[in-house]
């Protein structure tokens, strides 16, 4: 293989530009030559390429975003979006490309690769954590950080005033941040897309906690949690019913996204560019990388996308035993 394209895709999540530096350099030294691709899939098809070396990768490893962009491409899902790219391939001498992104990028890689015949290898960069296959995806890690940090001071305020406060953090369809951040955050309760608990549950299981004195709470809500309609509605519901309760909102957003990537996000998403540049090397092709019991992996497209990455039961036990 001669020339790598390296292209991020979907949500960016922190660390994204510390595994370009990595996979940058690590083509450089086997001797590859990178060019970057813009926009993800849609800079594929529009032809928007950078040549990369070295210095094009210095001082990013700290930052969040991504030096090379992202975008979600509707074109990229027809066979004539997707012709248009490889054509770009092709013209720009492209021969394997490593894509970073969650599973709406390998599942369009996977289509990709088998119109096309091109090697390609993933790396899971998604703050969401929800790819099969993997322990933990670039991105994710830093994110909890954030929403710890950010329930902290809403702790604070809730103590002050007696109050509960429903926290909404990211996850459209999955509940790994709003459980992880909130075990460290020392959540109450916490309501994630793949469990349902209603309102009057929650309620119950929150009196129980005010009945032995508690003054006040923090719900953690998944914004996929689909039973009660998000962190808004679960409100409004508990306000109406039952008005001894005083309960505030915040919906952290897009904040869960940005900031600097935490160490442990740098060093996964280093060894993991590295990884994807010898995986290439080695003849691997259509195969994402993962961080499974601390060590790097190769798992299918096809599988990693085939199962749903299960939450671990034993996190969410320990929220009832911690919460009393
Ligand atoms: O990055 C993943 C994710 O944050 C989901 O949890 C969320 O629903 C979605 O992206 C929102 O992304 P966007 O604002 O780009 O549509």
């Amino acid at each position: 293989l001669k020339k790598v394209g390296i292209l991020t895709s979907g949500g960016d999540a922190p660390g994204m530009n510390a595994a370009i530096r990595a996979v940058v350099r690590a083509a450089i030294c086997s001797n590859m030559e990178v060019v970057g691709i813009m926009q993800g899939f849609h800079g594929m098809i529009n032809n928007i390429v950078e040549p990369m070396n070295s210095r094009s990768v210095s001082n990013i490893i700290h930052k969040g975003g991504t030096i090379l962009k992202s975008a979600r491409s509707q074109e990229f899902r027809t066979p004539e979006g997707r012709k248009q790219a490889f054509d770009n391939l092709v013209e720009n001498g492209i021969d394997s490309l490593v894509v970073i992104g969650g599973d709406g990028t390998f599942n369009g890689a996977r289509i990709f690769s088998s119109e096309c015949n091109i090697p390609i290898v993933g790396i899971p960069g998604t703050i969401d954590n929800d790819l099969y296959g993997t322990d933990y995806t670039i991105g994710y890690d830093t994110a909890l950080n954030t929403v710890v940090e950010a329930v902290d001071k809403i702790r604070d305020t809730a103590h002050a005033h007696s109050r509960i406060f429903f926290v909404e953090v990211m996850g459209r369809d999955a509940g790994f941040l709003a459980l992880r951040s909130g075990i460290a955050s020392g959540a109450e309760a916490i309501l994630v897309p793949e469990i349902d608990m209603d309102y009057k549950q929650l309620y119950e299981y929150l009196e129980k906690g005010h009945n032995k004195d508690k003054s006040s709470s923090i719900v953690i809500v998944a914004e996929g949690e689909k039973i009660n309609g998000g962190a808004i509605m679960l409100s409004e519901k508990i306000k109406k019913e039952y008005p001894s309760f005083d309960p505030r909102v915040t919906i952290l957003g897009h904040i869960q996204r940005g900031g600097s990537p935490s160490a442990f996000d740098r060093v996964t998403a280093s060894r993991m560019g590295v990884s994807a540049i010898e995986a290439l090397n080695d003849g691997q092709r259509n195969v994402m990388l993962g961080l499974v019991n601390k060590e790097i992996t190769l798992i299918p497209f096809n599988q990693a996308l085939k199962h749903k990455k299960q939450l671990n039961p034993g996190l969410l036990e320990l929220t009832r035993v911690l919460s009393i």
